[in-house]
Formats: structure tokens, C-alpha cells, sequence
């Protein structure tokens, strides 16, 4: 019997209630519970992340306890009530849009990217139906079961403590946005579970697609005849393999297009691509892989850097020789010189794993042919290079291309590179229906990119009081199979091998080394996070050596006005690294004299340390073009509506893009209108990266509204200073001695869109140049600076570690929305913990979300965040970025920490309880 057909058998009606309402289903009854709220009622706003019970995120009610609805069966509802996301709003009054629980998760920026919001506001929920007000430890205890990727969880449990607080939120004047914690403008749709994320709103006629993947690291292979085969799988329409795709080449580096979209006979990495079914969404299920005649020769794989970097190693690409990708380089001064006339060197060997982005809403989108263009749905974090990426595999032009962007259920890198983007541009232009696709969670992170390992050997040295005088990098990278973002990593730190110091004499070079892991790419910081654990450490060993607080030489050495880096650039504004610094100093003594008090009087195992890391970012692409456009338009009717290419991945970009270009106006936010990402209606924003929506898209979009306030005033003769307000279709302008007013409704119509009448324009592209052959140059136009202080717990019997505290002082240069900024550090800290104590990817072993280990509620220690504001002159409104440095400065803080508190030097991550065992009798 086939798999549809026993369903079938077993299918009966199962009736229950969901939010108050009776429903009967004719499903069988072990269907999951969250496929047929989904798939059947439509209800997406319960999100699948896992299908094993790992995320939460499709946490409902039943009976009003928190279930996972994909770990319950449609048949244990039966006679039950279910309640889901969209049941919260249920029954408020008229003109109430959230209930108290969601509002007070919008009032404290609880939900980022959102996909995990449905099922924390379900769990919590549930908690408060029992303990209207709880605690901090029953908050966490109740959500626990639910992973959040963006937030560090903070927020969330400080929305829930106050659930029952007042609303009383209050926007911003005109003008005054800029500064301001605004909520995002997005909350809404993510507190109501109605955000349409890629896997929600695929169309009911759509063909489905599965990608088939190679079991091996390497090997070649065969595929036999499919002729048998699609006729004995009735349902399968298409099996597409290498031939069928036009250009059978990607890669995010427009020179380097060496990932094939289908493996052509050799698969280089567990997890790549080979063959995709296309057909019915229940027929391609029921097939198993084995079933295929796709017949391997399985071959020993390149397994790491060393192994890659033998005399005799195999080449994992025919073309790289010595499993040379590519390397950077940057050299100032004499180095070896400096360094053998130094007081004390200190030197070491650091080694960091594959690490996953683990976001939690899985890849999926959807494609159709319309005409002679394709048009395609997707999660990503870069849709105008997914619109050149897509054009080129299919051999046409690009404007034959749309991209439209669903919303990004996180990304942090990870959605840069196309992933099935190839796939269902190829079957949609050939099939008469939509085609979609949704991997599953082993999928997604077998085949996804991942933090670059790296080994890296470093030396530092300083003069007698401390003051450093040379550095040296060998940085060696896992790109893993394909070249991704191994050129950028291998580019990047090289600038970024000194920390935030003033080194006179540097020398620091980075390789991309081909192997046969998963294609390693972006992941927040770009290489920089495995440097900056070198570089702290080798500080920690210099204020060691030369018995100086670790604090006082971070201070003594940062980067400050006018100070030269490697690269030969002055760094003329914006250094607020010696600030960050020093708000530390109040709480890093106390730290330390509660760790000094703590350890003296106990005997046992447990031990407190206190460390500190420093960092920085250099902010957008290295020594590259790097620009954004944006258009905003003035209508006929008095609406205004920004046009922004850049996605929100969560990280906010949509709601501080938008009070940047409110402010640049003179109106208040809720004036503009968003047309947001869609590239048939949006200019290039680039792609959300590198920490460079705020400071670059956010200065095209100032420079837009400063150009439509322009032809606005221009229009009366009104000075710059006049106050602008718009009342319905009337602009009213008051400069101070008289009001002067435009009928727009007068205005003829120009441009694109029905009903503009004046259009502002938005370009910036910061000023930066291309590194010379010795790295000498302009590499980023501004840089981002933190330190962060940690203290831990550590149990020198068990190797455990508990984190109990982080401060984090970032100079962002401007804090366009504080309570976002704050939450973007709280993630970053939480990804940055995972990075030191928790995550390691090994390929084959850890691809689910209970072998892998992210953060949980329990990981997070308690934060205090301290925003530095010194400005950029070139960012909007003085503004840089922070989504990469609030990882980056953490795992060192960490690690210094655990070294105070036990002695053992740790140079490898994650810190795993066995590493810092064996590291502590080491030293015994
Ligand atoms: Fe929780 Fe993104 S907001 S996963």
C-alpha cells in the first residue's frame, strides 16, 4: 500500500475547537497538529521551525496547557480545544488591536524578526492564565521550551513580567524621531502571527519541490535512467539534475560562481545538492532517497585546514591549487623588528569551530512564470543580488526577474547566499503552475553555510609599560567546499587582526582554505569574532606578564581621534573605544572585588573570574563599493511613501530607516508609507550586512527626505527651517512670519506611481578604496567600537560554566531607536555566548536543534547595556551600525573570565565542559 494510500485509509473527520470555534478535519489522525492548523485551517500564524519538538515555535494551547503542535497528534485533539496566535485578539474590543500581553511585548521590543513570537506569547500564555504575575525564574521556566535566535530573551521575559503594565506609548513629534525607542512598525503583523514569512502564504495550486542531497563529503557520482522511475512514482512530474539548469554556477563574489546549483558528477561537501524532485506535494514526500537511482562512489574527504594545507591533499576544487581559495593581507612597519625589541611577547594558537546560524525560520519561498519573467518568493537577506544570482543561472536578463522578499525569520548571514533560489527559478520557468519549496530543519543546516573554523597563530608584543609595539596574524579559514564568503573573511581580517589598538607595526594575513565541510560564508562579524578571541587573549597574557590590570591596558592602548590602523587610514572621527572602556571601569571593580571576596572565602569547586573583551567593526564591505539608493514620494492625496530595497531581518532597519527619512522630512513617522524590498519597486539598498542598513541605507534615505523637504520648501520659497505639516491634501508650511500652502491635489502627477507629485532621491555610497598588494588603504568609511565585561561562574570540578552577568558599552554613534539598538546587542551577546561555551557544527552529527545547542532562556546571564554616542559625520544623524559588534566582544569577556575564575587559559571554542576539565588539570 503506498504511503497516500494508507493515509487515505486512516482518514476520517476529527472534530475539535480552535479559538472558540468547533472545526472537523478530514485528516488522519497522526497528522501533526501544526500541518493541519496550517495547511488545512490556514492558521499561519503557528510557525513550524523543527517538526521535532526543539524550537517551540509552533507552541499552541490545548486544553490550555503549551503543546508543541508538531509533537501532537490531530487525533489527540479530538474533543478538545485548541487555541492558537490569532485566538489572542479574539474578542478585544472594537478598535484594540493587541491584548495586554501582546502590547506589552510591542512596548519592550520583544519580538525582532518574529518568527519565534507566536509561540513565546502561547507558552506565556499559558503561564499567566496560572500566575497572572509571575517571576523572573517561572517566566523563564515556562518559555524555556521555546528558542528565540534574535533577542537573548531579555526582552521577552521583561514583556512578560509587565504584561499587565500600561500602554502608554507615545510617538514622537515631528522631528523627533530620531532618538527615540519607537516600536517597530512591523510589531503588529509579527504579534499577531500575521507577518507572511516564505513557507505562509504558498499558493494552494503549487507544485512542490524536494532537493535530494549527497550523504557523502565527497564522491563521485552517477545518475541512472528517471525514465522508470517517474513512471513508477505517479505524482512526480520532473527529477532536474545538473543538465537541466541553464548556468550551473553561484557564489555571493561576482567573480567566483563555483557552487553548482545541482552537482554535476561530484559532490564535495555532506548536504549538496543533487537531483530535485518537482510534483505533488504528498508524492515528492513519500519518495526516499535510496529510492533514486543516483549511484555514488564514495571517496576519503578533505576533512579540515590541515589536512587541506599537506603537500599531497587532495584538491577539493581541481582549479585550487594547494586548496588555496584565497588570502588578504595587510603589513605596516617592521614587525618582526618591533617585535624582538619588545618587553614582553606573548603568542598563541586559537582554534573555533563551524558554527550555525540556526535562525529559526527554515528556507522557503515559492516561483512562478509570468509571461517571459519569473517572479520568486523567498526568505532572504539580499534580494537584489538574488535578482542577479537568479538571472544568471537562468541565462536571461535581469529584468526578466523579480525578487520579492517575504518576511526573514532571521538570517545573520546565513540568507545571503542564494539557497533554493536556483532550484525553483529553473522548475517554475518550465512548469505551468507555482512550484515551492520548504526544507526541513536537518536540511536547512546540512546544506546551509556556516561560521568559518579557523586555526589561527598570533603574536603580540609591548614595551615595558604596556604600550603595544607589534602584532602578527596567520589566520587559516574552513571555507568549506565552496567559495561563498571565504574571500570577504579572508579580506576583512586582516584589518580587523590588531583589535581596537594603536599597533605601530603590524602584519596579518587570512586564508580561505577549500574543503570538503559546508561552504562556510557570512555570519555575523565575518571572521572577526574568531580573531578578536586571539587578539583579547594575547592581551590578557601581556597585562599577566607585566602585572597590569586588564582594563587599564585595554585603555592605555585604544584606538583614539586621529590615530593611524593598519591599513594606513587615519581614523578622524567616531573612535569611541577608550569611552567604552571606561564606562566599564565602575562595574569591573566592583566585578572584581566581589570575585576576590567570593573566592577567598569559599573551599568548594565553584570559582567566580571577571574578563573583558574589546572590539571592532569595521562597518559594510571591505575596500568595495558599497552602496544603497532610496526614493521617497510625496501623493496627491498628502500620503508619503518611502520606497526601501533593504530587508528587515529583525534587526530593525525598517523602523529606524523609516524615523531617519521622518526626521530628514520634518513629519512625524506614522506619515510614511512603506513600500518595502520588492525589486520591481525599489532601488538597490545592497544587501542587509555588515552592520550597514542603519548607516548606509539610512543615509540614502536622509538625504531622500532632505531632497523631497527641499522641493517642498522650494515650492513656497520657504527657508530651511520652516516647519512642515501635512493635512490631507494640503502641505502647510510655516516659516516662521507666514503659512503657505500646496494643494497636491493641483500638482500634475509625475513619476512612476499613480499620484506622486514630488519625489525626493536618496544615493550614498561611503567612502572607501580598494587595499593595495600590502593592505594599505581605505577599507571602511567608519567603524564600530565595544567592550564588554563578563563574570562567571565556573565549576573547576565539572568544567561547567555559568554566566551571571555581561555589560556591554557599544559606541554606535548615534542611537537612532535606543530600545532596538539595546535588543541588537542583547542578541549579539547571546550568539556570542553560544560561540564560547555552547556551539560547535559537526556535519552529520549535530544537524537538529537538540544536538545543536543555542542559547535557551537559562543560558542568558542578567545585562546592562551602555550606549556611547560618539558621531560619525558621515552616518544619518551621526549613526554607524551594531549588528555584528554585539557578538564580537563576548566569547573574549568569556574567556578571560574563566581564566580569572580558574587559571586555565582556554584558546579553543566552544568552552565544552571537557575542554575545560582537561584544560584545568592540565595546568594541575
Ligand atoms: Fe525570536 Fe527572531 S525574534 S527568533
Amino acid at each position: 500500500m503506498s504511503g497516500d494510500a494508507a493515509t487515505e485509509a486512516h482518514t476520517g473527520s476529527i472534530a475539535f475547537t480552535v479559538n472558540g470555534r468547533p472545526v472537523a478535519v478530514a485528516a488522519a489522525p497522526i497528522t501533526r497538529l501544526a500541518d493541519v492548523l496550517r495547511d488545512e485551517l490556514g492558521l499561519t500564524g503557528t510557525k513550524i521551525g523543527c517538526n521535532a519538538g526543539d524550537c517551540g515555535a509552533c507552541t499552541v494551547l490545548l486544553d490550555g496547557r503549551q503543546v508543541c503542535a508538531c509533537m501532537v497528534a490531530v487525533g489527540q485533539a479530538e474533543g478538545r480545544a485548541v487555541t492558537t496566535v490569532e485566538g489572542l485578539t479574539e474578542g478585544l474590543a472594537e478598535g484594540t488591536e493587541l491584548n495586554a500581553l501582546q502590547a506589552a511585548f510591542r512596548r519592550h521590543g520583544a519580538a525582532q524578526c518574529g518568527i519565534c513570537t507566536p509561540g513565546m506569547l502561547m507558552a506565556a500564555t499559558d503561564l499567566l492564565a496560572r500566575h497572572p504575575t509571575p517571576d523572573r525564574a517561572q517566566v523563564m521556566d515556562a518559555l524555556g521550551g521555546v528558542l528565540c535566535r534574535c533577542t537573548g530573551y531579555i526582552k521577552i521575559v521583561e514583556a512578560v513580567l509587565d504584561a499587565a503594565g500600561a500602554d502608554n506609548t507615545v510617538e514622537p513629534a515631528a522631528g523627533a524621531a530620531v532618538g527615540a525607542s519607537i516600536s517597530r512598525i512591523d510589531a503588529l503583523a509579527k504579534l499577531t502571527g500575521t507577518d507572511p514569512f516564505a513557507a505562509d502564504a504558498i499558493p494552494a495550486d503549487a507544485l512542490w519541490l524536494r532537493v535530494v542531497r549527497s550523504p557523502h563529503a565527497r564522491a563521485r557520482f552517477a545518475v541512472g535512467d528517471l525514465e522508470p522511475f517517474l513512471a513508477a512514482h505517479p505524482g512526480l512530474v520532473r527529477v532536474m539534475t545538473a543538465e537541466d539548469i541553464p548556468f550551473n554556477g553561484h557564489g555571493i563574489n561576482p567573480a567566483i560562481k563555483d557552487q553548482p546549483v545541482l552537482a554535476d558528477g561530484v559532490v564535495r561537501y555532506r548536504g549538496e545538492a543533487v537531483v530535485a524532485l518537482v510534483g505533488e506535494r504528498t508524492a515528492i514526500a513519500a519518495i526516499r532517497d535510496e529510492e533514486l537511482p543516483i549511484h555514488y562512489e564514495p571517496d576519503e574527504a578533505v576533512t579540515d585546514v590541515a589536512a587541506a594545507m599537506k603537500e599531497d591533499a587532495t584538491l577539493v576544487q581541481e582549479d585550487k591549487s594547494g586548496n588555496l581559495l584565497i588570502e588578504g593581507y595587510v603589513t605596516r612597519g617592521d614587525t618582526e623588528g618591533a617585535l624582538g625589541q619588545c618587553a614582553a611577547v606573548a603568542e598563541g594558537d586559537f582554534e573555533t569551530a563551524y558554527v550555525e546560524h540556526a535562525y529559526i525560520e527554515i528556507e522557503a519561498g515559492w516561483a512562478r512564470r509570468i509571461g517571459e519573467r519569473l517572479e520568486l518568493h523567498v526568505t532572504t537577506q539580499a534580494p537584489y543580488m538574488n535578482l542577479e544570482e537568479v538571472a544568471n543561472i537562468l541565462r536571461i536578463s535581469e529584468d526578466r526577474v523579480r525578487i520579492v522578499p517575504t518576511a526573514c525569520g532571521g538570517g545573520f548571514g546565513g540568507k545571503l547566499d542564494v539557497h533554493l533560489h536556483g532550484v525553483l527559478a529553473v522548475a517554475a520557468m518550465a512548469a505551468e503552475r507555482p512550484v515551492a519549496a520548504v526544507y526541513d530543519r536537518p536540511e536547512s543546516m546540512a546544506s546551509s553555510t556556516k561560521r568559518h573554523p579557523s586555526t589561527i597563530h598570533a603574536r603580540l608584543g609591548c614595551d615595558r609599560f604596556g604600550i603595544l609595539q607589534a602584532m602578527e596574524m596567520e589566520a587559516d579559514f574552513n571555507t568549506g567546499a565552496y567559495a561563498s564568503f571565504g574571500p570577504t573573511v579572508a579580506s576583512r581580517v586582516p584589518v580587523h587582526a590588531s583589535g581596537p589598538y594603536k599597533i605601530p607595526n603590524q602584519r596579518a594575513r587570512g586564508q580561505a582554505i577549500l574543503t570538503n565541510g559546508p561552504p562556510a560564508g557570512a555570519f555575523r562579524g565575518f571572521g572577526v569574532p574568531q580573531a578578536a578571541i586571539a587578539h583579547e587573549t594575547l592581551i590578557d597574557d601581556l597585562a599577566e606578564k607585566l602585572g597590569i590590570d586588564r582594563l587599564e591596558l585595554r585603555l592605555r592602548n585604544a584606538l583614539r581621534h586621529g590615530d593611524t590602523i593598519g591599513t594606513g587610514q587615519v581614523l578622524e572621527a567616531s573612535v569611541g573605544m577608550a569611552p567604552c572602556l571606561e564606562a566599564l571601569e565602575p562595574g569591573w571593580e566592583a566585578a572584581l572585588q566581589e570575585a576576590v571576596a567570593f573566592n577567598s572565602k569559599s573551599s568548594g569547586a565553584v570559582r567566580l573570574g571577571v574578563g573583558v573583551g574589546t572590539m571592532w567593526y569595521g562597518i559594510g564591505q571591505t575596500g568595495l563599493p558599497n552602496p544603497s539608493a532610496m526614493h521617497v514620494v510625496l501623493n496627491n492625496d498628502g500620503t508619503i511613501t518611502l520606497f526601501n530595497g533593504a530587508v528587515d531581518l529583525g534587526q530593525g532597519s525598517t523602523t529606524v530607516i523609516v524615523q531617519i527619512c521622518a526626521d530628514a522630512i520634518g513629519v512625524p513617522v506614522e506619515s510614511i508609507g512603506l513600500v518595502i524590498g520588492d525589486t520591481d519597486c525599489t532601488r538597490d539598498a545592497g544587501k542587509s550586512s555588515a552592520s550597514r542598513q542603519t548607516f548606509i541605507s539610512g543615509k540614502a534615505a536622509q538625504i531622500a527626505g532632505d531632497d523631497l523637504r527641499r522641493k517642498i520648501l522650494a515650492r513656497v520659497n520657504a527657508g530651511a527651517d520652516s516647519r512642515i505639516k501635512i493635512d490631507g491634501a494640503v502641505v502647510k508650511v510655516d516659516d516662521g512670519g507666514a503659512t503657505h500652502e500646496i494643494d497636491l491635489s493641483s500638482l500634475p502627477a509625475t513619476g512612476d506611481d499613480d499620484g506622486e507629485v514630488l519625489r525626493g532621491e536618496g544615493f550614498f555610497d561611503p567612502p572607501t578604496t580598494a587595499l593595495d598588494d600590502n593592505g594599505q588603504g581605505i577599507p571602511y568609511a567608519t567603524y564600530g567600537f565595544a567592550a564588554q565585561m563578563a563574570v562567571v561562574e565556573a565549576d573547576t570540578a565539572l568544567g561547567t560554566v555559568k554566566v551571571l552577568k555581561i555589560i556591554a558599552a557599544h559606541d554606535v554613534g548615534r542611537s537612532i531607536n535606543p530600545q532596538q539598538v539595546v535588543g541588537q546587542i542583547h542578541g549579539g551577546t547571546a550568539q556570542g555566548l553560544g560561540l564560547a561555551l555552547l556551539e560547535e557544527y559537526i556535519p552529520g552529527r549535530t544537524e537538529n536543534l537538540h544536538d545543536y545547542l543555542i542559547p535557551t532562556f537559562g543560558d542568558m546571564p542578567e545585562m546592562e547595556v551602555i550606549l556611547v554616542e560618539d558621531p560619525e559625520p558621515l552616518g544619518p544623524y551621526g549613526a554607524k551600525g551594531v549588528g555584528e559588534p554585539g557578538l564580537i566582544a563576548t566569547a573574549p569577556a568569556i574567556l578571560g573570565a574563566i581564566r580569572h575564575a580558574t587559571g586555565a587559559r582556554l584558546t579553543r571554542v566552544p568552552v565544552l565542559p571537557h575542554r575545560l576539565r582537561a584544560a584545568i588539570l592540565e595546568r594541575a
